[in-house]
C-alpha cells in the first residue's frame, strides 16, 4: 500500500469528455478529479456507460473523433491532455500501457508473438531485435506461459484466450511503464482464469512498481486487488477511498446500492455489479443535480436541483470523498 502523501504519478483535474452529437453534445465524462499515487492500485467501478473506458480512452488519446478531452490529466507533472501525437506516441510506447477488454484488438494477426513482444524495446527502447526477442520469450516466461520459448514463436490465434490476456500483460508490462490502465482486462474470460490473470497483473504490477488503473464492474476484484476505489456515475465521482473503508461504510446511496445489489464478497467468486432499480444515466446534457437523483431512495428537493460537490468525509479519515448532500459536513 502506498501512502497518500507520495507526490502523484497522475493527477486528473476537473477532466471532462464530450461527444458530439447530430442533436447537440453529450457528456461522458462531467468534471473527474483523481489522484493516484506511484504503485497505487485504482479501481474504477460503475455501471455501464457512467464513463470508465472514456477517462482512459481520454488520458491515451484515443477519443472518438468526435469526441473532446477538457480539464488536465497531469502524468508526472506533463499534462497528457496537451501533448503533440508524437510526444504521445513516446508516452504511450513506455512510460503509459494499456490493455484492452479484447486483447485481439491489439495483438497483431499476422506476426508472430514474439515479434510484437520485440518490436516496442527495439522501436522505444533502441535494443537489437535478438536481445528484444530474448526479453519478450522471458516475459512470457513471468506472466506463466507454458514452454515460452516455442510459444513465442506462434500467431496469436494459436493461443487460448487465457493466454491470449497474459500476452497483453506481458506486452503491458515489458516497456516496464510508471502506470499500467486496465480497462475490464478479463470479462471475456472463464471465472477462474480471470481471477489468475488478474492477480498475475497485480503481482507484476507490484513487482515492476507499476501504478495501475482498473476498470471493471466486478466489486469483489476491486476488494481484492485495489488500493483505493473511485465510484463513477453518470460521468462523476460519486464516492472514492480506500477500498477496505468504502465497502466497509459505503457513504452514497449509489454505492449502498451497488453493494447490495451485490452477492456477499466472501461467498462468491466473482460477484458483479447488481441490478439497482431504474434505468442507468449515461451521456447527456450536463444537469444541475445530482445525476443518481432520479433513481435515488434518499433523495430530497435539494438533490434535483444543486449538484452535490466532492467532499471529504471527515469522520472516516484521510481520502475518504462522497458526492451527496447527506454527508455533506454541517457548515
Ligand atoms: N463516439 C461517441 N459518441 C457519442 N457518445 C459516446 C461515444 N463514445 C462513447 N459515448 C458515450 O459515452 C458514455 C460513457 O461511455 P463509456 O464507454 O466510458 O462507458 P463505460 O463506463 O466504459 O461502460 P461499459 O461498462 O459498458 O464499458 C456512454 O453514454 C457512451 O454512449
Ligand atoms: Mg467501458
Amino acid at each position: 500500500m502506498t501512502p497518500m502523501t507520495a507526490e502523484p504519478l497522475l493527477s486528473l483535474q476537473d477532466l471532462t469528455v464530450r461527444f458530439r452529437l447530430p442533436a447537440g453534445e453529450t457528456v461522458a465524462v462531467d468534471g473527474v478529479s483523481l489522484d493516484l499515487a506511484p504503485g497505487e492500485v485504482l479501481g474504477i467501478v460503475g455501471e455501464s456507460g457512467s464513463g470508465k473506458s472514456q477517462i482512459l480512452y481520454a488520458l491515451m488519446g484515443l477519443l472518438a473523433s468526435n469526441g473532446r478531452a477538457g480539464g488536465r490529466a497531469l502524468f508526472q507533472g506533463q499534462d497528457l491532455l496537451s501533448l503533440t501525437e508524437a510526444q504521445l506516441d513516446r508516452v504511450r510506447g513506455q512510460a503509459v500501457s494499456m490493455i484492452f477488454q479484447d486483447p485481439m484488438t491489439s495483438l497483431n494477426p499476422y506476426m508472430r508473438v514474439v515479434d510484437q513482444l520485440a518490436e516496442g524495446l527495439v522501436v522505444h527502447k533502441g535494443m537489437s531485435w535478438a536481445s528484444a526477442r530474448a526479453e519478450g520469450v522471458r516475459m512470457l516466461d513471468r506472466v506463466r506461459i507454458p514452454d515460452a520459448a516455442r510459444r513465442a514463436r506462434l500467431y496469436p490465434h494459436e493461443f487460448s484466450g487465457g493466454m491470449r490476456q497474459r500476452v497483453m500483460i506481458a506486452m503491458a508490462l515489458l516497456a516496464r511503464p510508471r502506470l499500467l490502465l486496465a480497462d475490464e482486462p478479463t470479462t471475456a474470460l472463464d471465472v477462474t482464469i480471470q481471477a489468475q490473470v488478474l492477480d498475475l497483473m497485480a503481482e507484476l504490477g507490484r513487482e515492476t512498481g507499476a501504478a495501475i488503473v482498473l476498470v471493471t464492474h466486478d466489486l469483489g476484484v476491486v476488494a481484492r486487488l485495489c488500493d483505493r476505489v473511485a465510484v463513477l456515475y453518470g460521468g462523476r465521482v460519486m464516492e472514492e477511498g480506500a477500498a477496505e473503508a468504502l465497502f466497509d461504510a459505503p457513504a452514497h446511496p449509489y454505492t449502498r446500492g451497488l453493494l447490495a445489489a451485490m452477492p456477499r464478497l466472501e461467498t462468491t467468486l466473482t460477484p458483479r455489479l447488481g441490478t439497482i432499480p431504474g434505468t442507468p444515466r449515461s451521456g447527456g446534457a450536463m444537469l444541475a443535480g445530482c445525476p443518481f437523483a432520479p433513481r435515488c431512495e434518499a433523495r430530497f428537493d435539494r438533490c434535483t436541483h444543486e449538484r452535490p460537490a466532492l467532499h471529504p468525509l471527515r469522520s472516516q479519515g484521510p481520502g475518504r470523498r462522497a458526492a451527496c448532500h447527506l454527508s455533506e459536513p454541517a457548515t
